[in-house]
Order: structure tokens, then sequence, then C-alpha cells
């Protein structure tokens, strides 16, 4: 897979997709991350990118060209039309199943806005789709490209060691994650779960599956209305509704 980030601060990018595990990915050639920089296709003498709204209004908007050029640029370079997002507090907010089938996709652009925004005709003219990383606004769109390129990057079969190391894990399957514990077992007066230590798998199983629905109950309850649980799940879950009531 190919991710090619368009933004104004390729550096930011740079330091993150060279680090850690995507870093890893990268070097292996497992993916390809580039972030290209728009300015570097801006048509002015004074290398400008931005101008100031039509009808009015705060601060600049980034203009059409360079990042019209940018993207040719790299769709040549890909030899292949590329699904291109852009990042933005309007889009729809990122799920783990959307980076899941995003992570299937050969040839992905991003692009970053910056200021007050991008002239809605690129937008028109390029983007396939918007994404949010929440319901908050941040000054631009490369920490939320970051994001979304590390949470696609680790889906792709390789980054990670295997797909166990992700399966478990809070989202992947709806439910949030059972607490974790390592080495030493007795720390500030706390010990781990006696059943962890126990050796016996089906317990382990069965008491990492009812502490993922406990989690999920206290911290995300609306996420269970999409899980898929077993009888015994449902057994376990009103257990811990009626114990919640009576604690009330
Ligand atoms: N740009 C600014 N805020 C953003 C957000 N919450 N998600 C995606 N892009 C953004």
């Amino acid at each position: 897979m190919r991710i090619d980030i368009m933004t104004l601060f390729p550096e930011m990018c740079r330091t993150v997709f060279s680090e850690s595990i995507i870093g890893r990915a990268v070097a292996k050639g497992i993916i390809e991350i580039n972030a290209v920089n728009i300015r570097d296709f801006s048509a002015d003498k004074h290398n400008r990118v931005d101008d100031t709204p039509y009808g009015g209004g705060m601060g600049m908007l980034m203009q059409a060209q360079p990042i019209y050029d940018c993207y040719c640029h790299i769709k040549d370079e890909m030899n292949a039309v590329p699904h291109v997002i852009y990042m933005s507090p309007q889009g729809k907010v990122l799920t783990q199943e959307r980076a899941k089938e995003l992570s299937k996709l050969d040839n992905i652009v991003i692009l970053c806005g910056h200021y007050e925004g991008v002239d809605e005709r690129i937008l028109e003219e390029i983007v396939d789709e918007e994404i949010s990383i929440g319901d908050y606004v941040l000054t631009g769109g490369e920490l939320p490209a970051l994001v979304l390129t590390d949470c696609i990057a680790r889906m792709i079969d390789g980054v990670l060691p295997n797909a166990e190391a992700y399966s478990g894990e809070s989202h992947f399957n709806v439910l949030l994650e059972h607490p974790q514990y390592t080495k030493p077992f007795s720390w500030h007066g706390k010990t781990v779960p006696e059943v962890l230590i126990s050796g016996h798998h089906a317990n382990i199983d069965e008491w990492k599956r009812q502490e993922s629905i406990r989690r999920t109950f206290e911290r995300r309850p609306e996420l269970l209305d999409k899980a898929s649980l077993s009888k015994k799940d449902c057994l376990f879950l009103q257990k811990i509704k009626s114990e919640t009531k009576k604690t009330d």
C-alpha cells in the first residue's frame, strides 16, 4: 500500500513515519508513506498557497491550484487513481471498521487543510471522502492525517507481528479491551487477578471476555448495542446491570 499526504508541513509527518512500528513497516517495504509539500506546486512567484475568502470573513483559505497540481503529480507517480481523503471536522468520524476497509486499498492520498480551510472546488474536484478524528477542531489536518495513517497502517498484514495483536483490542470487535497486567505480580499493594496466573486457559478466556463486557458497560454502554453477545455474555451483562442497580 502507498499513502501520500499532501501538506504544508511535511516534516511534521516524516518524523512520525520514521519511528516505531510504522517506521519498521516502512523500512521493510510493507507500506510506502510520502509527505508531499503542497507549496512546491505553487504557481505564484512568492510561493503563496492561500488567499482571502470571497464574500469576506475571517482568515485565509488554501487555493485550489497548488493542491490540484500536487495531486496530479502524485497520481502520475502512482500510475493509478488513488482514493482521496480530506481531513476535516465536517467529515464522518473515523471508526476502526472504516480504517480496516481503507487498509485494503492500494493507493490513498490524504489532504491536510490549514488556515480557515480550502477552496470548496478542490474538494468537489478530487476528494472522495472527508474524515474527522472527533468532534473538536485542530489547527490543521496534519495530526488527524497522522492518526488516520497510523490506524490504517497497523491493519495491514505484516505491520503488526500477527492479527492477534489487534483482534482482541478495544473497538476491533466493538467491545473495549479487558484490563491487562505485567510483572511484578504485586505492585503498590495491588496484585494481579489470580485467574491470570492459574494457567487455566478456558477460565482466563472467560475472565477476559467478561471484563471486556464490564468495561464496555461501564465506559461506553452504547457500544453494547452493536456487539454480538452470546447467551452467556448476556447473562453476565444482566448480572453486572443488576449489581449496579443495587449500588445506585
Ligand atoms: N482538522 C481540524 N480538526 C479536525 C478534526 N477534528 N478531524 C479531522 N481534521 C481536522
